[in-house]
Order: structure tokens, then C-alpha cells, then sequence
């Protein structure tokens, strides 16, 4: 039998990443995105999740803690999978209970190097660029209740040119991630 699976995005941001997962599980039958949730009101993703015609849902603080109207919304949602896509807060700890082993995140450097609080987006560039690394690259991992700390799904590089600048990292970093991401989702679901 093919299992059915509802993936819920979460993303802070822009939401290029997301985007991308939606428009490659399009024509995948078994696997749905049923939801995108997003915790800041002006991220670029929610008009994203509106021009995909997929269900979003904005949410604050108090939204996000035990038995509130996150938790209420993945169970409507029948969300079994928890993609995060640039999402930008601490997952709770309910959440991580709930799912265990069912929620990924991507980061835009090799961890464990250039993880923890405070580093997203260009902030892990610059830090990668100032320590004059050869390579960086994506991390794909599991969530637990640490910031980038859950075990390594997935690592794919790129090399760092001496006229590499914090855009051009950037660049291909989020090339890599738009390549390998909806993969290696892909992957993990047919192993469940
Ligand atoms: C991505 O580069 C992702 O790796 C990063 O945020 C960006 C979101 O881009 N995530 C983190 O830094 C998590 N610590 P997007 O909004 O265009 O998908």
C-alpha cells in the first residue's frame, strides 16, 4: 500500500525553498503540502502560499506553545511530515514530541560548524567568509529542541573562490538547497 503524506512548510522569510518543494511535489500523488505556517507577518512566503493557492497559516508566540492554535491547526491539517524552510524560531518541545523523527530542517552551512542562534541566512555567509573557508555548503538534519543541533541527513558542498563575496555565497548555497532539498525529502518519505 502507498502511504499518504501531509507536509506542513514552515518558513520566516522569503520562502524561495518552499516555493521549490511545493512545485516539485506537484505531480508526486502520495505526498501532499497541505499547509504552509509562517510566524512573521510580512514574510515574502505568504505571498507565495497564496499564488500556489496552498493554505497558509500566520501565527505568534503564544500560537506556537502546547495545545494552541498551531498544534490545533497540523491535527485539521492531518499534517504527518514537518518540513522547516527558513523558518526562523526554536521548534517547542510539544511539537518535537509529537513528531518524533518527522521534522527536518535545512541550514545554509556544513554543520556543526556555523549553527546555533543567530545564525541564518547571511549572517552564516559573512562568519564562513571571514573565516576564510575553502567550502561551504547545506546541511540537511532532524529538529530537536537545539538550534541545528539534530543528526545530519544530508551534506552537499561548494567551493569558496578567493572573489567570492557574501552574495555569491549565498547564490550557490541556496542553488544547492533548491537541488537537493525536495530530494532528499523525497527519500527520507519512502524510507517511512
Ligand atoms: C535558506 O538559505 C535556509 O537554509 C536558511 O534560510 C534560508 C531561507 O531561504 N535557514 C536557516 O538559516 C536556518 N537556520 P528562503 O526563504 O528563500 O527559502
Amino acid at each position: 500500500m502507498i502511504r499518504k503524506f501531509n507536509l506542513a512548510l514552515f518558513a520566516s522569510g522569503s520562502g524561495t525553498n518552499a516555493e521549490n518543494i511545493v512545485n516539485y511535489f506537484a505531480k508526486i500523488m502520495n505526498i501532499n503540502i497541505s499547509c504552509i505556517l509562517c510566524n512573521k507577518p510580512d514574510a515574502y512566503v505568504v505571498e507565495r502560499a497564496k499564488k500556489l493557492k496552498i493554505d497558509y497559516l500566520l501565527f505568534n508566540k503564544q500560537d506556537f506553545q502546547k495545545n494552541a492554535k498551531v498544534e490545533s491547526y497540523l491535527l485539521e491539517k492531518n499534517v504527518n511530515f514537518i518540513v522547516l524552510a527558513g523558518f526562523l524560531s526554536l521548534i517547542p518541545e510539544w511539537m518535537i514530541e509529537k513528531y518524533p523523527h518527522r521534522i527536518i530542517n535545512i541550514h545554509p552551512a556544513l554543520l556543526p560548524k556555523y549553527g546555533g542562534k543567530g545564525m541564518y541566512g547571511n549572517n552564516v555567509h559573512k562568519a564562513v567568509l571571514e573565516n576564510k573557508e575553502k567550502e561551504t555548503g547545506i546541511s540537511i538534519h532532524y529538529v530537536n529542541k537545539n538550534y541545528d543541533e539534530g543528526n545530519v541527513i544530508f551534506q552537499a558542498k561548494t567551493d569558496i573562490e578567493l572573489t567570492d563575496n557574501v552574495e555569491s555565497i549565498a547564490k550557490k548555497v541556496q542553488k544547492l538547497e533548491h537541488k537537493y532539498y525536495p530530494i532528499v525529502i523525497d527519500k527520507i518519505l519512502l524510507n517511512l
